[in-house]
């Protein structure tokens, strides 16, 4: 024993020191709490890619979709953002593989007044100058790969989609259609 005692507190001090300590505590508390908060975002910013958003619509793997020999309705549920609006929508796309063997995504959406076309029977689109679609309303033509023709000659072709390929599945973008090519009337 050193003969030494500890030195007396005095109570000013002893309300510093376990001021200092409360605050070192509460500190540590405070890291610890947003260490735990830090890690739940990044947790969460991890699941985000995985999450598309509603107007980038899955149609099918690709393998299957290059397979189809004639036309092939694939029906499609979306739901769209506008603003802070969600909208639900259904509709379909027509799916077939041009003579390149690519894939080829149309819009059945008439180009004269927006009904929806119809594919022809396999004699018609088998003709030496076939017809792909009709439209029931007023009869507009559009060739197989959706070119105004026949009866719908001045009209704009079919909308078509581009495929967006990822993880062996066919995605399209909903709001990004890319116009027919024009056609001129027949004289
Ligand atoms: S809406 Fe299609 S021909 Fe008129």
């Amino acid at each position: 024993m050193n003969g030494r005692l500890p030195k007396k507190i005095g109570r000013r001090s002893f309300l510093g020191i376990s001021g200092k300590l409360g605050l070192g505590i509460t500190g540590i508390l405070a890291g610890s709490t947003g260490l735990f908060y830090y890690g739940e975002t990044q947790r969460r910013k991890r699941a985000t890619p995985k999450e598309r958003p509603g107007n980038i619509i899955e149609l099918g793997k690709l393998e299957r979709l290059s397979a189809i020999a004639g036309i092939e309705k694939v029906e499609y549920e979306a739901t769209i953002q506008d603003a802070w609006v969600a909208k639900s929508i259904k509709g379909f796309v027509y799916i077939t593989n041009d003579t390149n063997g690519q894939l080829l995504i149309l819009s059945p959406i008439c180009t004269h007044l927006g009904c929806t076309v119809e594919p022809t029977s396999d004699k018609e689109r088998g003709a030496i100058d076939p017809i792909g679609y009709r439209c029931p309303c007023h009869g507009a033509e559009f060739d197989s790969i959706g070119n105004a023709t026949g009866s719908g000659r001045g009209l704009q072709g079919l909308a078509t989609f581009k495929p967006l390929i990822a993880d062996g599945s066919v995605y399209i973008n909903l709001l990004s259609p890319v116009e027919g090519r024009a056609s001129t009337r027949r004289t």
